[in-house]
């Protein structure tokens, strides 16, 4: 059984669907190496404008990392090389297509920090978010320590990071964590009609826009309108 469904839909959309359900969709390294192969396919087809992430099952998006694999890798280097060869997060942020993750149940550690990856998330009213990683003794490794202060005041942050305790749906959406906040019935349609509508709209306008969001918001203001500016003046001269 395939550990990650990819199915291609009307409209210009893509599912990616987590599918671990008896291990609450735990990211495993073949799951991880599938995930990068198919950010490759949505990255290449030109008829994929927009992805959705979701979980397989009723009762969690994901788990996050498979806590079974801990300390299987040959060595620390090892695993090190494999992560900067075949960095999955990074791409995923600076992708030229849109993400979305619809969350539902469990998204802990890299179970939210895949979508953080992203740039929407919706979430149904079971959702549980957190990054439990100091509480099994080491840190977030999969991004969580720089984007989640960067979606949420940084004192929220650093109260999850630090405690590892969850939240729940309606504050992840009070804080801004989550952009749409759902019915467990809704969360696929919702996902679906928002992802029908930013992919009927230009597709490299919609990726200058992302650029222009992603690489500025590391810049001083000055460079980042600067940069805001060369990508409008490309907008134009491409409509
Ligand atoms: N890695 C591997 N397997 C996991 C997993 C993970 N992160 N999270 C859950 N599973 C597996 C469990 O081992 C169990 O498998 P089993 O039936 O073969 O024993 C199955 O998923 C169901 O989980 P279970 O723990 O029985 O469900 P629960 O309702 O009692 O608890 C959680 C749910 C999410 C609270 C609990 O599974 C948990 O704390 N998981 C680990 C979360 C975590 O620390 N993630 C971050 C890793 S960095």
């Amino acid at each position: 059984m395939n550990s990650v469904l990819y199915e291609r839909a009307a409209g210009g959309i893509a599912w990616i669907t987590l599918n671990r359900p008896d291990a609450l969709n735990a990211i495993n390294l073949e799951m991880r190496d599938q995930l990068w192969e198919m950010m490759q396919v949505v990255r290449e087809d030109p008829e994929v404008r927009v992805a959705i992430f979701r979980g397989a099952g009723e009762r969690a998006f994901s788990a996050g990392a498979d806590v079974k694999e801990f300390g299987t890798a040959p060595t620390v280097m090892e695993a090190r090389g494999a992560r900067h060869r075949r960095d999955l997060w990074w791409f995923m942020m600076t992708l030229d297509k849109t993400l979305i993750a619809a969350i539902h149940g469990y998204a802990l550690g890299a179970g939210i920090e895949l979508p953080l990856a992203c740039d929407i998330r919706i979430a149904s009213h079971d959702a549980r978010i957190g990054l439990p990683e100091v509480s099994l003794g080491y840190i977030p490794s999969a991004g969580g320590t720089q984007t989640l202060p960067r979606e949420i005041p940084p004192g929220v942050a650093m109260q999850m990071i630090l405690t590892g305790d969850p939240i729940g749906a309606e504050t992840a959406y009070r804080y801004g964590l989550v952009q749409r906040l759902v019915p467990r019935e809704r969360l696929y349609p919702e996902a679906e009609a928002l992802a029908l509508q930013i992919a009927a709209l230009p597709s490299h306008v919609v990726a200058l826009a992302k650029r222009a969001v992603r690489n500025g918001a590391d810049l001083s203001l000055d460079r980042a309108i600067a940069l805001e500016s060369t990508l409008a003046e490309r907008a134009f001269s491409a409509t």
